[in-house]
């Protein structure tokens, strides 16, 4: 399942037992990450970035080819060409992709975990312009919901439903990864200055520790939880907010939103480990998706990446590849004529996928950088004697 590298200093004469040692290591190797991270069942909430079907099972949005092309040969519910980070991440503790919640059809296992967040969704309660109405609150009454029903089922009808759905224990032994608040500051921007955006952030985390409260009184102890990327980064928010040269940075973002992807970040930090504080008995840790992410865009050459910043799917070319008016796979007549925003021919070479989505190639990158463990708080990387990646 793993690719694992390793790095050994080389004896000056190798003798056979150091080989045979060297073969004792690697047969060892690929459960170590397994080891570290082993949780029975994943309980993930979030938005897009993690939504692995949710809000087209909900019938909100459909997506067309070609979301999906390059892993599931389909559209596959994720907003991406292929996998998410919650897809890599899974991958590497050894568990099977995450069934979303709404989703009745393909014979859903729930045993290992499920699956809650939804593209488009926000901390606060969502009103009625939101794209999802699956606010964090709903989210988390979904998922008590998800619990109640799944224990009457178990403890009503005894072995039958043994196979599909968790026991009690896993709720309180199970990660909790929540990866939400991008909608919040991204979208504050279309009716509030940077002040009044900045100004906001104390009571979207109130929300979020409310959310948190909640789940642990449910008998949540091992949190996950993901800050928010450099929203300014996204072709989206440029198209929109970045017209003005004087209002992006050197790497070809919107400030604004990257200072309150920032501050939002702090104070996530902040709350997670005062969350840490106060329920001694629970694991938080807090994981800097800001700082990969930003170190991939402004280091993309070295990564392997030939663009920063313009979507692979989408319309009108360099800089951006992105229009307002039409979104990745649709087909639409603009100024008169029809056009189709098709993907790029190589989706590995882009780091932006639809304009507000990463592609596969940049998941894969920024799960394989948590991984090490070195953007994380507590970091893990003291508990890996080696370092790991994942397969390409
Ligand atoms: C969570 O923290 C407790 C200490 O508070 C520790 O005993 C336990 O091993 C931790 N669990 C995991 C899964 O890391
Ligand atoms: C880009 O790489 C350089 C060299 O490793 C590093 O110092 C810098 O912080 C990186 N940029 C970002 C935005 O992470
Ligand atoms: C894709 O490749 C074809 C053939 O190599 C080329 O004609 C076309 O311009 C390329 N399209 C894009 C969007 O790069």
């Amino acid at each position: 399942m793993i690719w694992v590298f390793v790095f050994i200093p080389m004896a000056p004469i190798v003798n056979n037992l150091s080989i045979v040692l060297l073969f004792i290591f690697i047969s060892f190797l690929p459960s170590s990450l397994s080891t570290i991270l082993k949780y029975p069942a994943i309980i993930n909430l979030g938005d897009s970035n993690s939504d692995t079907g949710n809000l087209i099972s909900a019938g909100i949005e459909s997506v067309n080819p070609p979301y999906g092309q390059t892993y599931f040969n389909l559209p596959s519910g994720r907003y991406c060409d292929g996998r998410l980070i919650v897809d890599f991440l899974l991958d590497a503790m050894d568990m099977p992709f995450l069934n979303p919640y709404l989703d009745s059809l393909g014979l859903p296992n729930f045993k290992k975990g499920c699956n809650f967040a939804a593209a488009g969704s926000t901390i606060l309660p969502a009103n009625p312009t939101s794209v999802s109405p699956f606010s964090f609150d709903l989210q988390i009454s979904q998922f008590i919901r998800f619990k109640t029903r799944s224990l009457e089922l178990l403890s009503k009808t005894g072995r039958r439903y043994e196979k599909y759905l968790p026991p009690l224990d896993y709720y309180s032994k199970g990660l909790y990864m929540i990866d939400i608040g991008q909608n919040d500051i991204a979208g504050a921007f279309y009716s509030k200055s940077l002040d009044q955006v900045l100004a906001s952030i104390p009571s979207i985390l109130e929300t979020f520790e409310a959310g948190l409260k909640r789940l642990y009184v449910e008998g949540g102890r091992n949190f996950w939880i993901h800050n928010t990327g450099p929203l300014g980064c996204l072709a989206q928010n440029i198209a929109k907010f970045g017209t003005d040269p004087t209002k992006l940075d050197e790497f070809g973002c919107v400030s604004s939103h990257n200072q309150a992807a920032k501050l939002f970040n702090l104070q996530l930090h902040a709350l997670s480990n005062k969350f840490q504080a106060q329920f001694p008995d629970s694991n938080v840790t807090y994981v800097d998706i800001f700082s990969i992410k930003s170190n991939l865009i402004a280091n993309y050459s070295r990564f392997g990446f030939e663009n920063p910043l313009m979507a692979c799917c989408g319309v009108g070319g360099a800089p951006l590849n992105y229009d307002t008016r039409i979104t990745c796979g649709q087909t639409k007549v603009i100024d008169g004529i029809s056009v189709t925003a098709k993907a790029c021919n190589d989706s590995s070479e882009y780091i932006n996928w639809d304009g507000i989505h990463y592609t596969e190639a940049a998941n894969n990158f920024v799960s394989s950088q948590i991984l090490t463990g070195k953007y994380s708080d507590p970091p893990f990387s003291d508990q890996m004697p080696f370092f790991l990646s994942l397969k390409f």
